[in-house]
């Protein structure tokens, strides 16, 4: 080992086919893969940055200059690109990737399809720059989009994991336990930390 790794060793984990959050605005999608992808030495990709780096602009800008469906048009592609990577990749995605059929039998055929359950007050709570989200207005109409959702969520998911008044750590944690016991998230071996 080189004097600049730590003797400090985690168990490193693979991933056997992507895995996909969906969930509404503000529950923690982003913020747990990124965690989980830490713990355990996985590649994590969020859909909304990658559409970002791809298009050079920010989401509320493609919302002013194609509106919604022309968005959503953008979010498919990019939905199958990331779904086709050759490493599987844990796949932190918009919240309203479920809306289009397409991308419901996408994820169910590809990958393990991961539910992250909010309120809309919770969501509303979180999500500290409401100008970055587009379809999030007003509390009442926060929670008349999420009611509508909420069966599809259902439906699309393979696995459901509440949220509310969880830690992103023990959120990161539940699904790290619920990935193992179907055999999606396997051991590796260790591996080693940098501490510099
Ligand atoms: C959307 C959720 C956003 C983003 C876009 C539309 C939605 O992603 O894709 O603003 O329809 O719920 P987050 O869920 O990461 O906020």
């Amino acid at each position: 080992m080189s004097r600049s790794m730590s003797k400090e060793s985690e168990e490193k984990f693979n991933l056997c086919a992507p895995v996909f959050l969906v969930g509404f605005m503000g529950a923690g999608k982003t913020s747990v893969a990124r965690r989980l992808s830490r713990i355990c030495g996985l590649s994590c990709i969020d859909l909304d940055s990658y559409i970002e780096r791809l298009a050079d602009t920010s989401i509320s800008d493609i919302f002013e200059k194609v509106g919604e469906e022309g968005f959503r048009a953008i979010e498919t592609q990019a939905l199958k690109d990331v779904a086709s990577m050759e490493e599987p990749q844990l796949i932190s995605c918009g919240g309203g990737v479920v809306l289009r059929s397409e991308n419901r039998e996408l994820m169910k055929r590809t990958g393990t399809v991961v539910y992250l359950e909010v309120t809309a007050d919770q969501a509303s709570m979180r999500i500290s720059d409401k100008s970055t989200r587009p379809l999030f207005n007003d509390i009442e109409s926060v929670r008349k989009r999420l009611t509508e959702r909420i069966p599809i969520y259902e439906q699309a998911s393979d696995i459901s994991i509440e949220t509310n008044g969880k830690s992103v750590g023990k959120i990161a944690y539940d699904l790290k336990r619920a990935l193992a016991e179907r055999d999606v998230l396997i051991a590796s071996g260790k591996r080693y930390l940098r501490t510099e």
